[in-house]
Formats: C-alpha cells, structure tokens, sequence
C-alpha cells in the first residue's frame, strides 16, 4: 500500500468502503478502479480535482479525455445555465439538435447528415448496423487494441492476449461476423479479408486504451483504397480523436476519409454524448419515410440529442472552430512528448513514449510501441507505479492509461507533470 496515498485519502478509503457494499469494485466503471483503492472526487474546476480529503490533482485524465476545455469551462457553463431554465430533456424534436448537427457538419470531413447517441458505445454499434444495412454485407471487421464500448460485437480483440474473450457473457454467435485485423499492418490486413465479404472496417485513428498509438497516414490511406475496392464502408471511430487532433478531426489531421464518423466525448462539451455521421446517401437508411422495413436501419433512444448536451457540445464546437486552441494544444503535446523522453532517458529509463496532437502516453519498454501487442509487452506495473506516484504528487492519471490536454492547464500544470515525473525518474 503506497503510504503517502494512503495518509493523505483517509476519507475516500471510508468512500470506498461504503461504495463496495454498493458499486461493484465501489465504481461505475471498471477502469476507474485503482490499487488500492480510488479517490472521490468532490469537485472539479479548470484544470484540477479536488477529492473529498482536500487534495488537489492536475487532472490529465479529464474525463475521460472528454473534457478539452478543462472543467466547467465559463462560456459553456453560462449556456447550460440558460437552457436549464427552458427544460432539461424534451423528447421531441428541437432546434438545437439541428444546430449541432449543422455544426458537426460544418467541420467535420465527409458529414453530411448526423445522428445523436449518449454514448459512443451506443454510436459504434448504430454504426455498424448502419454499415450492414447499406451494403448488405454481414461481416464487419476491428482492430487489435481496438476500443469501441461494450457492444458485443466490438467488444473482442481489446486487450493482450486477444483470443481470450473480453467479457464472460460474450456469446460465439454476437462475435461470430467480427474479424479481427493487425493495426498499422496492411499487408495482412489484405491477407485476413482476402475472401471475405466485410460491410465496414472500423479503426481508432489513434488507439486510445489501446497505448495511445497513431495510425500511420500510409496504412490509413491504405485502408480507404482497400475499402473503395472491395465495397466495403471506412468507418472512424473518432470518440478520442473527433475534434481534438483537428477541428474537423483524424480525417482532417491525416487526410483520409472515412465513409462514416463516430463521436462522444468532447461533442458534449461534459455531458454524455455519441454521434455517428456520414453522407446523405448512407445516413438516409436511416429515415423511415425513405426507407420502409425491412431496409431501414433503427436508431434511437429516449435522451437522444438531450438540449442540455447539444447547448454545451455546441457551446464547445463554436470555440474549437477555428482550430487556434487546439493548434496550441498540439505544440504543447509535441512538447510535452518530447521532454518525458528525454526526462527518462536522463535518467536511464527505457521507455516509449506514444500519442498525437494533444495525446501522451508511456511505455516502459525499449521495443518500438507500433500496435497493442507492444503495449502489453511493455512493463505496465511500472507504467501503473508511475501513474501512482504521480497521484500521491498531486497529477491525476489513471494509472493505465493515456493523458490528454485541456485548453485550462496552465504552465505550472505542465511544469508540475515534468518535475514530478523527474523526481519519479530519479528514484526508479
Ligand atoms: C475510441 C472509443 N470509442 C468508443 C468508446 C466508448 O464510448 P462510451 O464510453 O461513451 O460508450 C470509447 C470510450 O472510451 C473510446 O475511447
């Protein structure tokens, strides 16, 4: 048990105790867990935690990587506060889900026509079906180290060793039509889909649980030629990447087109949110009216397209527009990349370190980080002892994954993660 953490959340350990008769493992959410036990957070602000002990974190992990202005960013807060007095949930049609979806279109490559999810999960799996119902095809085809959400037909091949199953519960026929690819590897890609009839491809632009890894720009235009041959639909799982590595996300950023794009995360400017969007032509199998059964494709869900999301992720999009706050953030990211190397290297460490624009992530290893596999190769007890000092020290990752910027951490946030990261380096 690290001690310092230990005298320092005594609190969220009594949080924690009384969570667990509750929440199994005392969380909502598996990854949120953490030896030896989490702490609660009390509130959130800018770029920091504060947990219910007092303690105060410089928050990299930012919900999830949603959250690219920081916490409770002014200019959305003010927007949420006035649409709170007209209502919180309609359930019927309104004028701001066509504002946000005008406005994803506006910048995102190849949209011509959205639908709102709460979840990316909830996207992915819309998008899929989606897939299946233009083509007409069954098979779809994902990534090693790829991470969709828990629909059961994504959720196969996410972590080392991939032929154990990711979930109990998960049957052989939900996964039976999935197949599963080698990331940055196209040659075999080519050789796995050789005979088979795939509706769509999905791929993370930049594996994000999966250790933070970019796509290669060669490997993704690859993809989109393979696809056009073969009839098969490109789809972007952008839930990380999708208005982060550019306003109009990973296709803007490496210049390669998806046939259908997948948002979360930052589209709800810190509200739950998922999107799927694509040209007309795909999207209308959507509409009912156009398309009767059996040809239609169901999307749905009672807080779709929620006026409390879609005022906050407009509120978010309008800043990221005109892509001046995240061309900074990716400098500070390149920065960021840089100096942790060299941080470690310094200090004798093999370590790698992975990520695009205004992602980061270590891992401690010599082996060149390519794919999923090398992550897991890579010493990741000392990637979670990492982590943990940082959060003994006041800078909150969880302890596997990746880190992500906001536009609300300031120089010292930074020069903070570079001297605890020194002092971690120093005594390992
Ligand atoms: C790339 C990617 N796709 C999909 C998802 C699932 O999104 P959600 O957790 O909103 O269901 C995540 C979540 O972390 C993700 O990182």
């Amino acid at each position: 048990m690290p001690e310092k953490y230990a005298s320092k959340t005594k609190k969220s350990k009594t949080l924690h105790e009384r969570a667990k008769k509750v929440l199994p493992a005392g969380v909502s959410y598996g990854i949120r867990y953490f030896e030896p036990y989490p702490f609660y957070t009390a509130k959130a602000q800018g770029s920091k935690l504060y947990d219910v002990d007092g303690n105060e974190y410089v928050d990299f992990w930012l919900g999830h990587t949603a959250l690219i202005l920081g916490h409770s960013p002014p200019a959305v807060m003010e927007a949420v506060k006035k649409q709170l007095g007209k209502g919180t949930h309609y359930g019927t049609a309104h004028e701001l889900e066509i504002e946000l979806a005008e406005q994803v279109v506006k910048m995102v490559p190849n949209a011509e026509m959205v639908r709102f999810t709460n979840s990316g999960t909830e996207a992915n799996m819309y998008a899929v079906r989606l897939s299946r119902a233009y083509t007409g095809k069954n098979k779809i085809a994902k990534f090693e180290g790829g991470w969709h959400g828990g629909y059961d037909a994504l959720h196969t091949g996410v972590k080392h060793p991939f032929d154990i199953p990711e979930s109990a519960g998960l049957t052989k026929g939900a996964l039976q039509d999935t197949i599963l690819l080698p990331f940055n590897n196209l040659e075999e890609v080519e050789k796995r889909l050789k005979n088979e009839k795939v509706a769509s491809i999905i791929i993370e632009p930049v594996l994000g649980a999966g250790g933070g890894i970019p796509a290669e720009k060669e490997f993704l235009k690859g993809l989109r030629e393979f696809c056009n041959e073969n009839e098969t639909l490109l789809i972007f799982d952008e839930v990380i990447t999708g208005f982060r590595l550019a306003p109009g996300g990973a296709q803007q950023y490496y210049g390669v087109k998806a046939d259908l794009t997948v948002f979360g995360k930052i589209l709800g400017g810190g509200f739950p949110v998922g999107a799927f969007c694509g040209p007309k032509e795909i999207m209308e199998r959507l509409d009912a009216t156009l398309y009767p059964r059996p040809q239609y494709s169901f999307h749905g869900g009672t807080f779709t397209a929620n006026p409390i999301t879609m005022t906050a992720g407009l509120a978010t999009l309008k800043l990221l527009e005109d892509g001046s706050l995240i061309s900074q953030l990716n400098m500070l990211g390149e920065k960021i990349r840089k100096q942790l190397k060299e941080i470690f290297e310094n200090n004798s460490l093999d370590i790698q370190v992975t990520g695009d624009s205004s992602l980061f992530n270590v891992h401690f290893t010599k082996e060149e980080v390519k794919d999923a596999s090398a992550v897991f190769r890579a010493d990741r007890k000392r990637l979670a002892e990492y982590h943990l000092t940082l959060i003994e020290n006041g800078v909150f990752f969880l302890p596997t994954h990746a880190g992500a910027l906001s536009t609300s951490h300031s120089k010292e946030d930074i020069d903070k993660l570079f001297s605890e990261t020194e002092k971690y380096a120093k005594h390992h």
